[in-house]
């Protein structure tokens, strides 16, 4: 044993270490031969004999796994070592990019609803007439056709004017409690300092039975999202019209600008209007054929949003790919 001893301890690498194994423990090994030899003795001795092999066998496994451990783990230093990487080394100068700020506020407005349990739905960009008009209680030659500039295709196809019918498309296909929101882009014939003919809107619905949903949960709800994004600003709710909510109204902020002062952004009013919302409007639900049941909705635009946390007086800056004005959010 003790000669063996002295060998492990020279070993310096796992294939010595391996022979040495085999020398001992090995099929034909020095251990095996001993074995063979147990056939010459007889009674007590033969026992006493079997012991001290098996003594020595367990002995020397213990040593050779102690060994291996200690070779394999300086073996992985050492590649460690010689493997190291240079973490701060420049390997692509592509610019860092934190999204576009649309992308941010819609990022920011969807976090606040997903937090409050909403699921987000999605629907198509070119609608039929069914369901970005009729089904919202906004029957063909209805006035209110107007408030929403539309590019029309044939067969009274259409580019959606607002996320409202992704509501439809939920009703339709799903059981109650509804608690969605529908963020998107959306087209309207306008074109001006606030307004470009493609933006983004998100949508929020809520459907329940009739205790559940009245306009206290609504106006809880904005007031909370509103302060979420705005910060510390005055809420207030003003009486509106939209057919497919009634009650309805919007909603406005006190003038991030001038603090509610009176600037030319707010027209000298001290308020500025940042979204829609109402009690579903009970044709809806006629519509759809729901009964007995009680929802709200709301809707806001993203890019108004977007001007007024950041400050911007061109819309129509965010869509330019101008890098030295995108760079700066
Ligand atoms: N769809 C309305 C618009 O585009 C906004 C809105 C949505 C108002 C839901 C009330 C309820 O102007």
């Amino acid at each position: 044993m003790q000669e063996v001893l002295q060998r492990l301890e020279k070993i310096d690498n796992l294939e010595d270490l391996e022979s040495l194994r085999i020398e001992i423990l090995g099929k034909k090994g020095i251990l095996a031969q001993q074995f063979i030899k147990l056939k010459d003795f007889q009674g007590e001795a033969k026992k006493i004999f079997a012991q001290e092999l098996n003594t020595y066998k367990e002995e020397f496994e213990t040593l050779l796994m102690e060994k291996k451990a200690t070779l394999s783990q300086a073996q992985m230093h050492a590649k460690l070592a010689q493997e190291s990487l240079d973490a701060s080394l420049f390997t692509t100068l592509r610019p860092k990019s934190e999204g576009h700020p649309i992308m941010q506020t819609m990022d920011r407005i969807i976090e606040f609803f997903v937090n409050m349990d909403f699921s987000i739905q999605d629907g198509p960009l070119i609608e039929d007439d069914f369901h970005n008009f009729e089904a919202l209680n906004l029957p063909a030659y209805h006035p209110a056709r107007d408030m929403q500039d539309t590019f029309y295709f044939k067969d009274s196809m259409l580019l959606r004017t607002h996320t409202s019918p992704v509501q439809v498309r939920t009703m339709e296909n799903s059981s109650l409690p509804i608690r969605m929101i529908a963020p998107g882009s959306v087209f309207r014939r306008d074109y001006d300092l606030t307004h470009s003919p493609m933006f983004h809107q998100v949508e929020g619905l809520v459907v329940d039975s009739k205790d559940k949903v009245n306009f206290a949960n609504l106006k809880y709800i904005l007031e909370d999202f509103l302060h979420y994004m705005f910060g510390d600003v005055r809420i207030r709710f003003r009486s509106s019209f939209f057919p497919f909510t009634e009650p309805s109204a919007e909603v406005d902020i006190s003038c991030v600008f001038c603090k509610g002062e009176g600037c030319r952004v707010c027209s000298h009013t001290g308020w500025l209007e940042v979204l829609g919302c109402g009690i579903v409007n009970q044709k809806v639900f006629d519509n759809l054929s729901y009964e007995d049941v009680s929802g709200y909705a709301f809707g806001l635009g993203v890019e108004r949003f977007a001007m007024l946390i950041h400050r911007i007086n061109d819309l129509r800056s965010f869509f330019e790919t101008d890098l030295r004005v995108l760079e700066q959010f």
